[in-house]
């Protein structure tokens, strides 16, 4: 086995972390505040390559792959948790059913923009009453001439509001549910498409995350992504890739936070020496980079299985679980090191915390990545 990573990733990662420390970190504590989405970051990324990392050349990506993009989301998360989920929606879940399921033609419509940060792109699969029971959703597609008219909203969307191109699943067959389900590239100026309430939420505050609504919205034939009733195994394929990104993003933040931590361990003083060096914080730090470690691993080698062509559904459920406990662990820990100072909003701890936790549920609860675990191992 060989740890070692390629001389392009070691690049990008150093591409990427100097752009996060003097792009990104600086406005990071701003933004959460204002709850603020900044397109030049977005804007910057794309100069730089980031938006369509694992995308071949042909489709405007700079044709590296899936353990290159881990990375750029982990750096970017070690300073600005809401930056990295932007770019991860934007290319696990927008982009990767293109690239793989889009026909030459959409692939050059809809991926070579996204890719080249032209568009930034999103995922609509939650509905208000179907969240971890996704087969469970109502919005339906009926196909009338050459269109499809689609009705219903779906929620929680991350890059809601900000994105021009929607991967969005609907019922084509309400009777079959998830055999009847299909899935649509929708633009965001179609007739009858509009943005809905926008989440106050308590962690990645500057990456927007609305409601999305099809009132009659007229979506032409040719928007069909996959065949009919191919959309929920597309939904599912897709998450099974988001979810490493999202371990990626998690890896990052108690990243963030564990650097943090250390560097304030080793300052302040109490009892007339560092709290690094008093046993009570000496092994809580050990902990939490052990941890921090382990969780790299799984997300690098989740990451790598797929860059290789490898199965990789199950190892990134594993990914997700134990990053993002661990991201969860991590930055309560560095709260705790910090003391009454890490509950203040002058110390970047609190927002670590705060971010952490939406890594325990989107693109599937814990307990949701439990059950494809379990599916996986019994099987
Ligand atoms: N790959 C390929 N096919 C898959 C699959 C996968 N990973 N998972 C399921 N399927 C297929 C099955 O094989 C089955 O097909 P067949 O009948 O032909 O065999 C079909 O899909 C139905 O599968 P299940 O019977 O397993 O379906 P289920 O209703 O029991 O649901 C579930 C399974 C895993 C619980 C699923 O509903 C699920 O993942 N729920 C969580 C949803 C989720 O993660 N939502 C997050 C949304 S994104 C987000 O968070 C917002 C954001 O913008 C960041």
């Amino acid at each position: 086995m060989q740890f070692k990573l390629t001389e392009e990733h070691e690049m990008i990662r150093k591409m990427v972390r100097d752009f996060a420390q003097n792009e990104v970190a600086p406005t990071a504590a701003e933004r959460d505040e204002e709850e603020r989405f900044d397109r030049e970051i977005f804007d910057k990324m794309a100069e730089l390559g980031l938006t369509g990392i694992p995308w071949p050349e042909e489709y405007g990506g700079i044709g590296s792959d899936y353990l290159a993009y881990c990375i750029a989301i982990e750096e970017l998360s070690r300073v600005c948790a809401s930056t990295g989920v932007t770019l991860s929606a934007h290319t696990s879940l927008a982009g990767w059913p293109i690239y793989k399921f889009g026909s030459e033609e959409q692939k050059q419509k809809y991926l070579r923009p996204m890719a080249q940060g032209e568009k930034i792109g999103a995922y609509g699969l939650t509905e208000p009453s179907s969240g971890s029971d996704a087969g469970g959703m109502r919005t339906t597609a009926k196909l009338v001439g050459d269109e499809y008219i689609i009705n219903g909203s779906k929620i929680f969307i991350t890059n809601g509001g900000i994105a021009d191109t929607y991967v969005v699943f609907a019922l084509t067959d309400p009777e079959s549910k998830q055999k009847g389900t299909s899935a649509f590239i929708i633009e965001s100026d179609f007739p009858g498409f509009s943005v809905g309430k926008k989440e106050k939420k308590l962690g990645i505050r500057s990456s927007p995350t609305t409601e999305i609504i099809f009132d009659e919205c007229r979506v032409p034939k040719a928007n069909l992504l996959g065949k009919e009733g191919e959309g929920f195994k597309i939904a599912m394929m897709t998450l099974d890739g988001g979810r490493n990104g999202i371990a990626a993003q998690a890896v990052g933040i108690a990243q963030g936070a564990l650097d943090a931590a250390v560097n304030y361990a080793k300052e302040r003083v109490q009892f007339g020496k560092p709290i690094s060096a008093q046993q009570g914080i000496g092994f809580k730090l050990a902990d939490m980079a052990t941890g921090v470690e382990a969780s790299r691993l799984l997300t690098y080698q989740a990451a790598w299985l797929e860059s290789v062509g490898l199965p990789y559904g199950k190892e990134s459920a594993m990914s997700k679980l134990f990053a993002g406990d661990t991201a969860m662990k991590v930055t309560t820990e560095a709260v705790q090191v910090f003391g009454g100072y890490g509950y203040t909003k002058d110390y970047p701890v609190e927002r670590y915390m705060r971010d952490a936790k939406i890594t325990q549920i989107y693109e599937g609860t814990q307990e949701i990545q439990k059950l494809v675990i379990s599916r996986m191992v019994t099987k």
